[in-house]
């Protein structure tokens, strides 16, 4: 892996240009727009004021004074619409009840084929029962409400519930395990959960009680409350007094009102953990107004979602991409949105196409490796079902490939849908990089440029910006009012210098983002992923260090060092290389025994690929382990000059073992 602090690698061709393989606007398409270019003109000349545009699509209670406010130097501390109240759940719920209280907010579809549909009316009774249910526990504002459940209606309810309440949302991912429900709950100073029983997974039942209640049990402080919701019919035991069963709050307080707190806009909505460099989860907040500001007005331009549209967008609810474009957006802006609890890409493979069909869907955003999946099955799957409704179609997460993205263009938008590439991360909120459906010519393989407003780059090791077509570091060179509260707080410029994220010097600011990428003559990026120790694995992110932590834990482990190779089907697949204390240890059951290790410390759905065992893994004279080498070793490339190394010799040796 790259040095944060060395210049990035040129081990790959960035290509050259992507001139030849320009897709227009689909012409179907045309007039089925609503984006335009003109928000492009009035940013260029009135930065950050244009940002006004995104604060009109939300509700205040009170103005804000300025739309950014800024250190005494131009640089942090950032604020966002400062001045300014509002309520996030007011935003999103109540506000569209004169208008459209009958219309749809939310489709639920469940594992086992259940549905479930919340109007908008039914969507405000239920959240104001929860929240009253809530205040009832205790919970009060900035309390920390973690949340850890399946892809239930209730994490929406609950995330709403919070909101209304001015409490702050941790949203913990199911398939985590109870050691990283534990960190998460304790380092936000979580004293509320909200879990179920169980849930499905790939038709079975998990129980996730007892990982709950393992991981309660190993915070160093007692629970105010906890809330189960039954999914799998079990009826579970809520007979101590600190905890409650969901449907009963909800019958206990239906039909009460909670009067929403108004919030300003640099207070906390929500805290979510996303993998950073350092092996230790990495805790990100977003704020009340700059984060719902944009992130609805990204839904509404890059996803063209307007009121009555359907939108369903993949991604569990644990993950940002669930946060921003499966509730917070399509409900700020009216909208339907679709809450799946199964994965597209392990169900049925005519599942996602029915459902499609027989919702109506209009803007679908999911992540490539969802996409390859469908590829894999076949064209016949989409086919089969008429998809007519269908208008944008997204990606996120990962690199898109062109021949992916083709496949997506035709087979599932029959070449009338703009496939928007969308870049963003945890820390970034909204989207800030992607062409603008019905504005903007795509060109597979590239995400398109810096969205209006945001300004990016890509930069060489000493910060210059690259020429065309030269790889280096993607920076976001301006903030934007969806950016963490930790990067717009962040003063201390130099010593992130060196850090994993924001990045600024002498007067500039910017933040480098950990994506390697190129920028071609006309603005359009192409990422070519990560450039720290972070990987994307299936569109979902770790830490390398987080799982070698593990690794080396296991009894017997001396050493471990693990890397993402090149994978025809995941994007990326898990390889550790590992070293034994004594060379006579059984590795067959030692494989086991680290498989279950990472099981235990992240979750069950982290699966190593291959596991290599070594008598040495190859360091810099300094001790560095050599991350890159193993990558190239990994995928069978030539790598260059070893002589760096401090033990040439272990070259050969893995490349033999790689092939046992
Ligand atoms: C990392 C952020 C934002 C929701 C999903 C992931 C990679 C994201 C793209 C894209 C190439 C992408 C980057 C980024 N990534 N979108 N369109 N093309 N790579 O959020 O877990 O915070 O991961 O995902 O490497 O840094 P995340």
């Amino acid at each position: 892996m790259t040095d944060p602090d060395g210049s990035p690698d040129d081990r790959r061709d960035p290509g050259s240009s992507h001139e030849a393989d320009c897709v227009p606007v689909p012409s179907a398409f045309e007039g089925r727009a609503t984006p335009t270019d003109d928000d492009r003109d009035e940013f260029a000349v009135n930065w950050p004021a244009a940002w006004a545009r995104a604060g009109d699509a939300l509700e205040w209670e009170r103005d804000y004074d300025a739309v950014l406010s800024t250190g005494d130097d131009g640089g942090p501390p950032f604020e966002w619409f400062a001045g300014g109240e509002l309520n996030a759940c007011a935003n999103c719920v109540d506000r569209h009840l004169p208008e459209r209280a009958d219309a749809v907010a939310l489709e639920w579809n469940g594992h086992i084929g259940e549905s479930r549909t919340y109007t908008y009316r039914d969507l405000h009774r239920e959240v104001n029962a929860v929240a009253a249910g809530l205040r009832d526990l205790g919970v009060d504002a900035d309390d920390v409400v973690t949340t850890y459940l399946p892809a239930v209606p209730a994490v929406a309810v609950v995330m709403l519930a919070c909101a209304r309440l001015g409490a702050v949302h941790n949203v913990v991912f199911a398939g985590f395990s109870a050691d990283a429900l534990a960190t998460r709950m304790e380092r936000a100073g979580s004293r509320y959960l909200v879990t179920s029983d169980g849930y499905y997974r790939r038709g079975e039942a998990v129980d996730q009680r007892r990982r709950a209640d393992n991981a309660t049990m190993s915070l160093p402080y007692e629970l105010d409350a906890t809330v189960v919701v039954d999914r799998l019919g079990t009826n579970p035991d809520v007979s101590r007094d600190d905890r409650h069963a969901y449907d009963a709050l909800v019958d206990a307080y239906d039909g009460e009102r909670v009067a929403p707190v108004p919030r300003a806009a640099t207070d906390p909505l929500f805290r979510i953990y996303t993998s950073g460099t350092t092996g230790e989860p990495k805790s990100v907040t977003h704020t009340t107004g700059g984060y719902l500001a944009q992130v609805a007005w990204s839904t509404r331009r890059v996803l063209d979602v307007t009121a009555d549209a359907v939108v369903w967008s993949t991604a569990d609810p644990g993950w940002i991409t669930g946060h921003s474009y499966g509730v917070y957006g399509p409900l700020a802006l009216g909208a339907t949105t679709v809450l799946t609890e199964w994965s597209p890409d392990a169900v049925d493979p005519d599942r996602p196409w029915a459902l499609v069909e027989d919702l109506g869907v209009e803007v679908l955003y999911t992540a490539p490796t969802v996409v390859r999946s469908f590829a894999k099955w076949g064209a016949e799957h989409p086919a089969g079902h008429d998809l007519s409704s269908l208008r944008v179609l997204g990606s996120v997460g990962e690199p898109f490939d062109a021949e992916t993205w083709e496949w997506y263009y035709e087979h599932v938008g029959g070449g009338d849908c703009p496939v928007v590439d969308t870049w963003w991360q945890t820390e970034t909120g909204a989207v800030l990089l992607s062409t603008l459906p019905g504005v903007d010519e795509a060109r597979p393989g590239a995400v398109g440029g810096a969205l209006a407003g945001v300004g990016a780059s890509v930069r060489d090791a000493s910060g210059e910006p690259t020429d065309p077509g030269q790889r280096g570091w993607l920076t976001i060179d301006r903030p934007w009012p969806a950016m963490a509260r930790e990067l717009a707080t962040a003063t201390d410029w130099g010593a992130r210098v060196a850090a994993e994220s924001g990045v600024g010097r002498d007067g500039d600011w910017w933040y480098r983002v950990g994506d390697e990428a190129f920028v071609d003559a006309d603005g359009y990026v192409t990422v070519l992923g990560r450039a720290d120790d972070v990987v994307n694995v299936d569109g979902r992110r770790f830490s390398t260090g987080e799982i070698e932590h593990a690794l080396v834990e296991v009894a017997g482990v001396a050493e471990a060092a693990v890397i993402a190779r090149d994978d025809p089907d995941s994007g990326n697949a898990l390889v550790a290389y590992v070293t034994t204390a004594d060379e006579r240890t059984d590795v067959s059951t030692l494989r086991e025994a680290l498989g279950d290790a990472v099981a235990a410390a992240i979750g069950a759905g982290v699966r190593l690929d291959q596991v290599v065992f070594t008598p040495d893994l190859p360091k810099t004279r300094s001790g560095k382990i050599m991350r890159r080498l193993l990558e190239d070793i990994a995928n069978g490339e030539g790598y260059g000059d070893t002589s760096a190394l401090r033990n040439p010799e272990v070259v050969g040796e893995l490349e033999a073992r790689h092939q046992d």
